[in-house]
């Protein structure tokens, strides 16, 4: 008898499950597909379009024959227009060779795991966190430590909480500012704070800065790069044009920081993915040197429905709702819906009240314990502000029904 497949699959996936908001986006697309009228805010996917310019230059790279392979690292005219970027936005100098395009800001994440864990290290994720982190850590051997972030702190990681989950194994502290799932922005004296403790315990800091430019603040969003030359030399900043440019399917993300472990990161990219994809990397870099035409009005946009959003979810008795200040999600607490029932069922976890919206509302939100916390949801308002105006209808209504 030939051994079953499933016994035949790596141990280290045992420790892997499905992204949860991919799990709950995939139910509501079933139900669509059944022809149930289901309004699906659980994706963090820009709804707008590529903008025109920029598919443009894809056509132009496509009609010009630019269809082969690239340089592992991305094509110098891209590393060229990310190293303007860091100069003008962040006033970081990097060299081509300190730069890795890859496909997407989550690859970059993971080859950056690769490189930098071994089985047993720590590393130390300010929670809520978005929900590929750990498993992408896991994957690599490491260890993720949840550094708990509270509410009340606008869910800013705590510089003291931070040291008191340091053991002689941490090795790598992992920010994400604007965060996902709580649009939780880090200041500059903050991060000074954060930046000690780095220095002075020796770490290493993976700077996930993918919503960067989704900031409602009158302040440019800081990096703990920029702080000094210590910290340059401690960080590896991600980014990447999906969220800014709404361009999540052209996958193009980046990677930037000290030359060593740059060229770890294209080494690994080397014998894996070869190079991101040539057509998008031209297109990449077009919307990087000319996008704050076609973003403005997207971000204006943004602003506009996160203030809907926030003050409907705080009229909806048993939700408070802590308006963001960055990215395109909403966290609100919804403990004071929990215990309470519908039919005479409890619904007393966040995973049961996001089938009860799902079954009852018709629609997808997502719950908040796979990003640490079992009292809030997510909701993505990359939406149109009608579709949310009807979803939080939907929600309020909903909520009534529960005794
Ligand atoms: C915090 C965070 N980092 C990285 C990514 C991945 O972005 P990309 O599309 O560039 O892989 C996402 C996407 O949801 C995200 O929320």
């Amino acid at each position: 008898m030939p051994r079953p497949l499933s016994d035949m699959l790596a141990s280290r996936l045992s420790l892997l499950k499905p992204s949860p908001t991919l799990l709950l986006s995939s139910r509501a697309r079933e139900l669509k597909s059944r022809g149930i009228d289901v309004l699906d805010f659980s994706g963090g996917e820009p709804d707008f379009d590529t903008p025109d310019p920029v598919k443009q230059a894809a056509v132009k790279a496509l009609s010009e024959g630019f269809t082969k392979y690239t340089a592992v690292g991305g094509i110098p005219d891209l590393k060229e227009a990310i190293r303007e970027k860091f100069l003008r936005d962040q006033g970081l100098n990097f060299s081509p060779r300190e730069i890795v395009v890859s496909n997407g800001a989550k690859h970059s994440l993971f080859e950056l795991f690769q490189v930098l864990v071994n089985p047993g290290d720590q590393v130390l994720l300010p929670a809520p966190a978005w929900v590929s982190y750990p498993d992408q850590i896991l994957l690599n051997q490491g260890d993720p430590v949840l550094v708990p972030c509270r509410e009340e702190d606008g869910f800013r990681l705590d510089p003291d909480a931070l040291v008191s989950f340091l053991t002689p194994r941490s090795k790598l502290l992992v920010l994400n500012s604007p965060n996902n799932p709580t649009g939780a922005i880090l200041d500059k004296k903050r991060l000074e704070r954060i930046a000690e403790i780095v220095l002075k315990n020796d770490l290493l800091v993976v700077s996930d800065e993918i919503y960067e430019k989704i900031n409602y603040t009158s302040s440019p969003v800081p990096s703990i790069a920029s702080l000094d030359t210590a910290l340059r030399e401690r960080t590896v900043i991600v980014n990447g044009v999906s969220k800014t440019y709404a361009m999540t399917g052209w996958r193009i993300g980046y990677a930037a920081g000290p030359r060593e472990i740059m060229e770890a990161v294209d080494t690994v990219q080397s014998q894996t993915a070869s190079n991101p994809n040539s057509i998008a990397q031209k297109a990449a870099a077009f919307a990087i040197r000319s996008g704050e035409t076609f973003f403005a009005p997207m971000l204006e946009e943004y602003h506009k429905r996160r203030d809907w959003v926030v003050t409907a979810f705080n009229g909806i008795p048993g939700i408070r709702c802590a308006p963001p200040e960055g990215a395109f999600y909403v966290f609100p607490n919804v403990s004071g819906l929990l215990g309470r029932s519908y039919k005479g069922v409890p619904v007393q976890t966040v995973y049961e009240l996001a089938e009860f919206f799902l079954d009852v509302a018709r629609v997808a939100i997502v719950p908040g314990t796979p990003f640490g916390s079992p009292l809030h949801m997510r909701l993505s308002y990359a939406a149109s502000l009608s579709s949310l105006q009807e979803g939080l209808r939907r929600l309020s209504e909903a909520v009534a029904l529960l005794e």
